[in-house]
């Protein structure tokens, strides 16, 4: 299970409420972020997230997430699927399709066709997140920290994803799931439980 969206839509936050209800309910739950998740994986967070936000092309991120997500996957999603756990993830490719292939024409090919040869699986079950931006946004600018790059994109960019989001969701709606996530983040996680323990029992 995944949670996409915008900055400060409330992914974090919903993972790790959905994360604890499962595990008090006796699922063996595995909860994990991107991009990260492994050791090395962290290490490229740091590569990608931190420094100058023109360090690197748009291509050389594609690049980056995709390595990560692959170590990722080796060192603890796979591993943790084939042992039967849960595993909820806070952001995965839908990420990477949004923030780096809406970045230009073109890019939006070489993510899905990375991912195709290189990860090559999707998510049972993805949360998507949606609310206003601004509001996202403002809640993202509350938080510190040193990980500015993306949340310092601005509000037509967001814009522009929180639409793609919508459109990733109409385009896998065997996956994706649309939460409003624009309320207090206990009514959020209610459906969002309820709609992950269905899934779990389905
Ligand atoms: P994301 O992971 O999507 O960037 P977070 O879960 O980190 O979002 O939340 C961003 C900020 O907004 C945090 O300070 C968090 O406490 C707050 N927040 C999360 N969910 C809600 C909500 N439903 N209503 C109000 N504030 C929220
Ligand atoms: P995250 O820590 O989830 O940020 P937030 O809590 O603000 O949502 O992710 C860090 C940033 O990395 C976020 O701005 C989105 C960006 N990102 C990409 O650009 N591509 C990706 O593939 C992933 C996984 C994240």
């Amino acid at each position: 299970m995944t949670f996409e969206g915008i900055d400060g839509s409330g992914k974090s936050t919903q993972a790790r409420m959905l994360a604890d209800r499962l595990a008090a309910d006796g699922v063996d739950v595995v909860a994990t972020r991107e991009p990260g998740g492994s050791p090395g994986a962290e290490e490229i967070r740091r590569l990608v997230l931190e420094g100058d936000p023109d360090r690197w092309s748009a291509e050389t991120e594609i690049l980056l997430f995709t390595a990560a997500r692959r170590d990722h996957l080796e060192r603890l999603i796979e591993p943790s699927l084939a042992a039967g756990r849960t595993v909820i993830c806070d952001r995965f490719a839908d990420s990477t399709r949004m923030y780096q292939g809406l970045r230009a024409p073109g890019l939006r090919k070489i993510v899905d066709d990375l991912h195709a040869l290189m990860i090559g699986r999707e998510p049972d079950l993805t949360f998507i997140i949606d609310m206003d931006p601004s509001k996202g946004h403002a809640r993202a600018k509350g938080r510190n920290g040193t990980e500015e790059r993306f949340e310092d994109f601005g509000a037509d960019l967001q814009v522009q994803m929180r639409a793609g989001f919508l459109d990733l969701a109409k385009a896998a709606p065997d996956r994706c799931v649309v939460i409003d996530g624009d309320r207090a983040p206990e009514a959020v996680a209610q459906d969002v439980t309820r709609i992950a323990h269905d899934r779990l029992a389905g």
